[in-house]
């Protein structure tokens, strides 16, 4: 799992001033709205009292109430207030908890997950098409009982369309996938094939009646997002899968789905289905997938010419692993667990560096040489 990216965590509608726990690189954040002007805070979710849950509590003017000894945190994650205390004490500096920067777009919430300087942070991942006359988006959910990693590649996999789809839009007749090239830069990669898949059935098939070629574009964009552009010649959808690594174990696919055909609201239902039923179609073959995570050593499995896409991921994944952006969740799972608690730094850490021994949780250890054997 891999800290200083933006991560979308949630959507957008289901945050409100009413703090909401989520779970994302194995860590916890209270999320809300500040009552004054709707902006979204995102705060670890350990108070630095006594280890509390934060958005376990409430709001209260701009400030998030810990349900405990009801601490108040403002958006910076500065404690405002402590109730015990006598009016004139004041305030230890140390009370304070890691806050994160939030954006909202394409109707999530993301969050930046590390402490790079605004400057220095990757891009949150683009969607051109989303907003742009023309285009109707649904929204859904999907969870996986495996790692992220494994989930990011399976939806960039060509190949395995007429195997693991062949009830839906997989063709087994024609499994072969033509030469492709992948474009690919420091934010992701992309590729486009023909495919020749079966007449869509139900609603969908008044797209396409006759069996012409179809043009499909799988991107993945650092660190967790797999993109599915299907393009029928006048009719297109584009499928943008947010893959939350919530632990080594479990993956939350939050996913918005755009098509520029049947456009009202009465096809919503049936577009939304599409999305979760080839996800049901794969999930038995990535949760039964050995080792759980994507090897960190590329000759731990073996590639051919129509993985090029899936062994480029690979590769610009070991490159911000190498440069020391993946988080040691085994250690923590392991010596940590239950013991101590640990954090992603966030911006104000570097920013303050005066402030450098006045965090309370430590920063989340980072994986080392010894353990890339085994990956992240
Ligand atoms: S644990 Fe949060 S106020 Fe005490
Ligand atoms: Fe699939």
């Amino acid at each position: 799992m891999l800290k200083n990216f933006w991560y979308a965590v949630e959507f957008s509608a289901a945050v409100t001033e009413q703090p909401k726990r989520v779970v994302v690189l194995g860590m916890e954040l209270a999320l809300f709205r500040r009552k004054s002007d709707r902006k979204l805070i995102a705060l670890s979710n350990l108070c630095v009292h006594r280890g509390g849950s934060i958005s376990d509590g409430w709001t209260e003017g701009d400030c998030i109430v810990c349900p405990y000894h009801g601490w108040q945190y403002d958006a910076d994650g500065a404690c405002t207030k402590i109730p015990a205390n006598p009016l004139d004490h004041p305030i230890p500096k140390k009370a304070h908890v890691d806050a994160y920067p939030a954006e909202e777009h394409y109707g999530l919430v993301w969050v930046f997950m590390g402490d790079l300087p605004a400057a220095e942070r990757p891009p949150i991942p683009p969607f051109p098409e989303f907003g742009q006359p023309g285009w109707r988006a649904v929204y859904g959910e999907f969870t996986w009982k495996a790692h992220y990693s494994r989930v990011v590649e399976n939806g960039i996999d060509i190949a395995h369309t007429p195997f693991v789809h062949a009830a839906s839009f997989g063709n087994r007749e024609q499994p072969e996938i033509q030469s492709y090239e992948v474009e690919s830069d420091d934010n992701g990669g992309t590729a486009r094939v023909t495919m020749m898949p079966p007449l869509p059935k139900g609603l969908w098939k008044f797209l396409r009646r006759e069996r012409t070629p179809v043009t499909v574009s799988p991107s993945f964009l650092m660190p967790n997002i797999a993109r599915l552009d299907i393009d029928l010649g006048k009719w297109r959808t584009i499928v943008f899968d947010a893959n939350i690594p919530i632990d080594e174990r479990t993956t939350r696919t939050i996913f918005v789905q755009i098509r520029n055909f049947f456009t009202g609201a009465w096809a919503d239902g049936d577009s939304r289905n599409r999305v979760l039923k080839i996800m049901r179609e794969d999930q038995r073959t990535v949760e039964s997938q050995r080792p759980e995570l994507l090897p960190y050593d590329l000759a731990a499995e073996l590639h051919v010419k129509s993985d090029a896409l899936g062994v480029s991921y690979r590769k610009l994944r070991k490159k911000y692993l190498d440069k020391g952006w993946g988080i040691d969740s085994h250690l923590i799972r392991t010596a940590y667990a239950g013991r101590s608690a640990v954090v992603i730094p966030s911006p104000a850490r570097r920013e303050n560096p005066e402030l450098a021994r006045a965090w309370v949780m430590p920063e989340a250890p980072v994986i080392t040489l010894r353990r890339k054997a085994v990956g992240e």
